[in-house]
């Protein structure tokens, strides 16, 4: 072919999803297989969600309302904003990606930590933004002083990352860290430099040194908090999510986006999944006992895991096995588990663990301790 793509669009290393679990029964030929692979919901969808989407298939010849004016509505409710600071996306991927559409011009650069929810480095090569990586400190948490002096450094830079927890570290920034850095931030060129603060996990959040993302939005003006339908209401498939940003940049992220970025079927569904409290409830629940009970296994098989706010845990598989993440990802894959190699994010020793059901959770301990068996055999 003698088309010339952008230099960026040629280097781009795309999004490594979750490995599906028909692929894996295909090629492994197992019956039985579990995916802990990409974070989700192993109760389901919300049951609520899923009534209110069954009655909404009847419109379906219908385009979507393209305002969301009834998602929006009861979501200006629950964060106790107006209904103009709330901007729906397919899933908050989107709404990073009109972030990034919204802020930054090719030659732009983002801030963010080694190890930041890969996503975001992604969204911003895809428009010709490069990320500017700061180095994660010992303990894999994000180096706020190292992100400053890049943003103050770098006059380009438009928007800082900050997902907390992040995925696939599950580490966090605690209040009396991040308060002092937003303040920093905003004083940087006349507050032109934008946080986006990603909470896909705070409903599984149990730290309470972690801040309410609503509350820095109050607070600091430069600051826009990200949320989603994909975790804690099991709606992962719907694509469904959304940011609470100022009115003044909401209009022009509005304008960037697509009419019908979120189906109709989506803003129903993810509208009543917010009335489910009991689904809402009960997942947190679950996550709470699985991950006790994961974080006892891996204890006892002597495997180190980093501490983690959201329902997952990112284990060191170097430490724990003697083996790379990919090898124990590959030796599970044969038993019929799915779990999720991180060498993407330069962690190759890591292999990440989405905590399951309480019998999901028995399968996955079963299948370390066979490896564990296995490798001193
Ligand atoms: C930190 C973080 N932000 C955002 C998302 C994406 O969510 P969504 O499904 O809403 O696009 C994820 C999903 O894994 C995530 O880990």
């Amino acid at each position: 072919m003698a088309i010339e793509f952008p230099t960026y669009i040629e280097q781009l290393k795309p999004y490594i999803a979750g490995k599906p679990i028909e692929e894996t029964q295909r090629e492994y030929g197992v019956k039985r297989v579990i995916k802990l692979a990409s974070n989700e919901n192993p109760l389901g969808p919300s049951p609520k969600a899923i009534a209110a989407m069954k009655g909404a298939m009847k419109d379906l010849q219908l385009y979507p309302d393209a305002s969301g004016y009834h998602l929006r509505t009861t979501l200006a409710k629950l964060e106790k904003v107006s209904f103009d600071e709330v901007i729906l996306g397919n899933g908050s991927n989107e709404v990073i990606e009109l972030l990034i559409r919204t802020f930054c011009v090719p030659g732009d650069f983002m801030v963010a930590s080694d190890g930041v929810f890969a996503a975001y480095p992604i969204s911003a090569r895809i428009q010709g933004v490069d990320t500017i990586f700061t180095r994660m400190t010992q303990d894999y948490r994000f180096d706020l002083q190292a992100m400053l002096e890049q943003i103050k450094k770098n006059p380009r830079v438009k928007l800082v990352a900050i997902p907390n927890p992040n995925n696939p570290t599950g580490t966090y920034l605690t209040e009396s860290e991040l308060v002092p850095f937003l303040a920093a931030v905003e004083k940087i060129r006349n507050g032109s430099v934008h946080v986006i603060l990603d909470y896909a996990y705070w409903e599984y959040v149990t730290a309470k040194d972690l801040p309410d993302p609503i509350v820095l939005y109050r607070r600091f003006s430069n600051v826009s908090v990200l949320k989603t339908f994909s975790k804690i209401y099991g709606l992962g498939g719907l694509r469904v999510g959304y940011g609470v940003m100022r009115p003044e940049l909401a209009k022009y992220v509005q304008k960037v986006r697509m009419p019908f970025n979120v189906s109709s079927v989506g803003l129903v569904g993810a509208k009543a999944a917010l009335s489910d409290k009991a689904f809402v409830k009960k997942s947190i629940q679950v996550n709470k006992v699985g991950m006790k009970k994961m974080r006892k296994a891996f204890d006892e098989l002597k495997v180190p895991y980093l501490p983690s706010q959201g329902n997952f845990l990112l284990i060191n598989t170097r430490q724990g096995f003697g083996l790379s993440g990919a090898e124990v990802f590959e030796e599970c894959l044969k038993m019929g588990v799915i779990f999720r190699p991180v060498a993407n994010y330069g962690m190759p020793d890591f292999l990440r663990v989405t905590i399951g059901t309480e019998a999901q959770n028995k399968i996955a301990i079963r299948t370390f301790l066979k490896l564990k068996k296995n490798k001193k055999a």
